[in-house]
């Protein structure tokens, strides 16, 4: 009896030793390639076609751009044949671009806006970090610069090359969701300011609409003196439009949106 029981209690123990030593195997040999998988498996569910041969093409093209560079030395151009052969491109309704105000474009985005995070590439690397070491063929996901120590870092050229992308291709009538709550809502200096306002298309963009988030309507309206920065900057034939909205105005219109896609604003 008792021999038996230490038989049982040794074989539990041997089991319990395997699960973990197995168990600590496929979490070493998975992060190793994390990143390259998590992102090969994010442009699948995020391509039509789900074809593997196509994102696997994606990621060479990807780490092409910052593999073996120093981290501080890879400017947006980097990428222009990741981008060439995985464009973002256009397919709601409305292009939605977005300044000081990420949470609430996203919660719009989807169904019938689009922001540069619904395309494929901006939905596979929104919210990641990613580098490269010079002497070495790897992708690192920390221990990056980041977005200010540093301007030419693989992270932050990638959203200024892919945003210059998708501001030039943005047809028809977009829309920009500015901070209201912000001393100047519109801010040349950020990434819609001095890169996507800068490639709209004369003749493709018919219209910008500037929808001014505020809180409760307390803060900025639509006589902000940043906003006419903002209008110098559009080319003819790009009609300026403003409007005043609440977070909570916007989110219950969006909430009861049908398909017609009628807009928010
Ligand atoms: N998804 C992204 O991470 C991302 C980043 C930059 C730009 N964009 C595109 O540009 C527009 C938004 O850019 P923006 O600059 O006008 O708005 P923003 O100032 O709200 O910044 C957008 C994002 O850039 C990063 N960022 C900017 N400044 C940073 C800083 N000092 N430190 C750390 N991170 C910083 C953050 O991820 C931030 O959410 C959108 O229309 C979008 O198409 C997207
Ligand atoms: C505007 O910016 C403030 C301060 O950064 C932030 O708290 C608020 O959530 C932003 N508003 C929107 C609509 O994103
Ligand atoms: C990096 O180089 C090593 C040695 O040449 C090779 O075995 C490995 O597969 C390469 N890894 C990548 C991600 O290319
Ligand atoms: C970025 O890195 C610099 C230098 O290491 C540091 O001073 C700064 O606080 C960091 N900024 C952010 C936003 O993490
Ligand atoms: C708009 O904002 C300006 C500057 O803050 C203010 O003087 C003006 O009264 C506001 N207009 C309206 C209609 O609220
Ligand atoms: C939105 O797009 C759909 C499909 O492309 C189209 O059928 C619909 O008419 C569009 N709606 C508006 C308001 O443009």
């Amino acid at each position: 009896m008792v021999k038996r029981c230490v038989l049982v209690v040794g074989g539990c123990t041997i089991a319990v030793l395997v699960v973990v030593l197995v168990v600590f195997l496929v979490v070493v040999l998975c992060k190793k390639n994390n990143f390259k998988d998590t992102f090969i498996q994010d442009c699948e569910r995020k391509t039509a076609e789900g074809h593997s041969t196509y994102c696997v093409k994606v990621w060479s093209a990807f780490e092409q751009a910052y593999v073996d560079h120093d981290p501080c030395q890879v400017p947006p151009q980097a990428y222009d044949h990741l981008l060439s052969i995985a464009p973002p491109l256009p397919k709601y309704n409305w292009t939605l671009f977005w300044s000081g105000t990420r949470e609430v474009a996203h919660q719009m985005s989807g169904g019938c806006y689009q922001t540069l995070e619904d395309t494929m590439l901006g939905s596979v690397l929104d919210g990641k970090t990613w580098c490269g070491k010079q002497g070495s063929n790897e992708t690192f996901d920390s221990g990056c610069p980041n977005w200010t120590q540093c301007v030419n870092n693989p992270v932050r050229s990638f959203w200024s090359r892919a945003s210059a992308e998708f501001a030039a291709v943005a047809c028809g009538d977009a829309a920009v969701l500015l901070n209201g709550s912000s001393d100047t809502p519109f801010d040349p200096h950020c990434t819609f300011g001095s890169i996507e306002v800068k490639n709209f298309t004369p003749g493709l963009m018919k219209s910008l609409t500037v929808v001014l988030v505020t809180k409760d309507n307390v803060g900025a309206n639509c006589t902000d003196e940043s906003l006419k920065n903002l209008q110098k900057e559009l080319k003819p034939g790009m009609k300026y439009i403003c409007k005043e909205k609440t977070e909570s105005e916007l989110l219950t219109c969006k909430k009861n949106q049908d398909q017609s896609c009628v807009p928010c604003w």
